[in-house]
């Protein structure tokens, strides 16, 4: 077996299936794009959704990969051996072209043979899907498996909670065979097997043979096409094939954890709890690094991606404290993050001066908020004769001094308190529902009251942003609509001021489109329907709903909750009044309707 690092396996795997017919694409954003169902790009399939649903993909239909990955789910067992926040994740994908004999048949070569990896196939384990009332046992799987060489005994047969994977809970799926390495651990029972959590056996890869659709609340149907999706988790990988006891424990952290070692004038491997803060502190950081860093870049706020922003760096900084590590420490750990990963991800040096000042600026946020949140904290303890914190009043401390839930947890814990965290936890939903419910008012603006007027408005912010997109850039997206009887106000992404011959190209198109007088088609579906069908728009409903997406002949597909004229050629003359900075990054159009003569 070959001790690779992490930059060597990257470049091997994307070799491996380069010659093997696939196109290299780049990374996606970690933010996804027109999906709100979820916040963080978890898996290599999220950003290629609409083509493993029929679209055409531009690179073709065999593509690899090395996607950023965050999954935030398991923050709190960071610290251990094996969870991260941030990951890479490895791909090979077929879009409608090979299926179950290439696909298990290139990962068994690039496993086992001495060109590649060279794992030792005794040391390797399988599963497959044991087939339920949905779709069926799949021996296919099973029998290729055994056709490479492997021992019937090293492939097991699973059920759907193992072998059938689903973006959540619905959208494109299938059923999958894992991979897993024998790490040489004894077996924890007789019955232990791969589908066992004691660490014996290490899941490395997963190949997804997506054949079917999953709708919300109707019956699983089979895809026009059978693709593959396969995802092979960078770090875990390289921690097996270096023999590492860990992730942290490889290349990949390396310089990260010395850096934590030169700032805290600790070890990492001094004790236990050294080692889990060290960990937490070089996760966090590198999530927050990427998160910071990341095209569609987030920054730390009290909702949604912000929040989880907010989360890791506050808790990273927590332990940095415990460590002694200094002021501005986390940026400089940043830093090294940015070292690292900045030829592979170069949106990391781009950012760096951001990432750095956005760190250090959270930091001080923290730290001012902190001593008042104490002294609150001190001042309403006593307060609570049952001896539980409820879960308004944790809240207040969220809400008003930023402390995490687990940090108050923390400090009940040495008052001999406990926290009402289900209480906490429906005061804050209560709170991001209010908080969107109020962004949605701001992005629609006058629509409340919809009269034809703002109705006409309101698709010719559609059409200017669809003309904004083909005339400037791809990237630009809506920032803010506001719509009253006399004018439309469109706030978009956009580095640089507007020229008038751009503004002219972009009134033209519009225009172009309201004069062929096409209807307008509005239709219920999913968000992974509306993006198969390569609508835009951010702001579609709650996950598992259906999203309205309306349709303008081909000038614009965008999710929306309306209303819309119902013909383009209702709208009259489009004209742009004014172009002009909003606020960083974003530029805000007024424009008008005038009815034609
Ligand atoms: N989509 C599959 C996974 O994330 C490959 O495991």
């Amino acid at each position: 077996m070959k001790s690779l690092t992490t930059t060597e396996l990257r470049k091997l795997f994307l070799q491996f299936f380069s010659e093997k017919g696939h196109t290299i694409i780049p990374s996606a954003s970690l933010i996804p794009e027109n999906d709100p169902t979820v916040l963080f790009t978890t898996a290599g399939m999220h950003p290629l959704v609409p083509y493993l649903l029929g679209a055409a993909h531009p690179a073709g239909n065999r593509l690899t990969d090395v996607q950023k990955c965050v999954r935030t789910g398991d923050i709190d067992e960071v610290g251990d051996a094996s969870h991260l926040t941030f990951f890479e994740m490895l791909g090979n994908w077929s879009l409608g072209d090979y299926f179950k004999n290439e696909s298990i048949a290139w990962s068994w070569e690039f496993l086992t043979d001495e060109k590649w990896l060279g794992i030792d196939k005794d040391r390797l384990y399988f599963t497959c899907f044991e087939g339920n009332e949905n779709a069926p046992r799949d021996t296919h799987s099973h029998d290729r498996w055994v056709e490479m060489g492997v021992d019937p005994s090293h492939i097991f047969y699973l059920g759907a909670k193992h072998n059938w994977w689903i973006p959540g809970t619905s959208g494109p799926c299938g059923p999958d065979t894992e991979i897993f390495f024998d790490t040489g651990k004894d077996k924890c029972c007789e019955s232990c097997d791969p589908s066992c959590s004691c660490g014996k056996y290490l899941e490395i890869w997963n190949n997804v043979f997506m054949e079917y659709f999953q709708p919300i609340n109707e019956p699983l149907r089979p895809l026009d096409r059978k693709n593959v999706d396969t995802g092979m988790g960078l770090e875990r990988t390289v921690a097996t094939l270096q023999g590492a006891g860990s992730v942290y424990d490889t290349d990949a952290f390396t310089n990260i954890l010395d850096k934590i070692s030169e700032l805290s004038g600790k070890k990492y491997n001094d004790d236990e709890d050294t080692i889990k803060a060290f960990r937490i502190v070089a996760d966090h950081i590198r999530t927050a690094t990427f998160m910071l860093g990341d095209p569609r870049g987030v920054t730390p706020s009290n909702v949604d991606q912000g929040y989880i922003l907010r989360r890791l760096i506050r808790r990273a900084l927590r332990y940095a404290m415990q460590l002694g590590m200094g002021d501005n420490s986390l940026s400089r750990v940043a830093e090294v993050v940015i070292s690292d990963y900045g030829n592979v991800y170069p949106e990391l040096e781009e950012n760096r001066k951001h990432i750095v000042m956005e760190l250090n600026a959270e930091e001080a946020r923290f730290q001012r908020t902190l001593v008042n949140g104490m002294r609150e904290f001190e001042r309403i303890k006593g307060k609570f004769d049952n001896g539980i914190i409820d879960g308004r009043s944790a809240f207040r401390l969220f809400d008003t001094f930023g402390f995490p839930i687990e940090f108050t947890e923390e400090m009940a814990k040495e008052n001999g308190l406990t926290v009402d965290t289900a209480g906490f936890r429906s005061a804050f939903e209560e709170h991001q529902q209010k908080s969107k419910a109020g962004a949605e008012q701001r992005f629609k603006g006058g629509l409340a009251e919809a009269t034809d007027e703002t109705a006409k408005l309101h698709t010719a912010t559609h059409l200017l942003q669809a003309a904004l997109r083909k005339v400037l850039d791809e990237s630009v997206s809506q920032k803010g609509s506001n719509i009253t009887a006399e004018r439309l106000r469109f706030d978009f992404s956009f580095p640089r001021k507007v020229t008038p011959e751009e503004l002219k190209r972009v009134e033209a198109l519009v225009q172009e489109a309201i004069d062929a007088h096409v209807d307008i088609v509005c239709e219920e579906m999913s968000v992974p329907e509306a993006r198969a069908k390569g609508a835009i728009g951010l702001f579609g409903d709650k996950y598992g709903e259906k999203v309205k997406v309306y349709t303008m002949g081909d000038y614009s597909c965008e999710i929306c909750g309306g209303p819309h004229a119902s013909n383009t050629g209702d709208l009259g003359n489009f004209k742009i009044k004014k172009e002009e900075a909003s606020s960083a990054g974003v530029r805000r159009i007024k424009a008008i309707l005038v009815p034609k003569e």
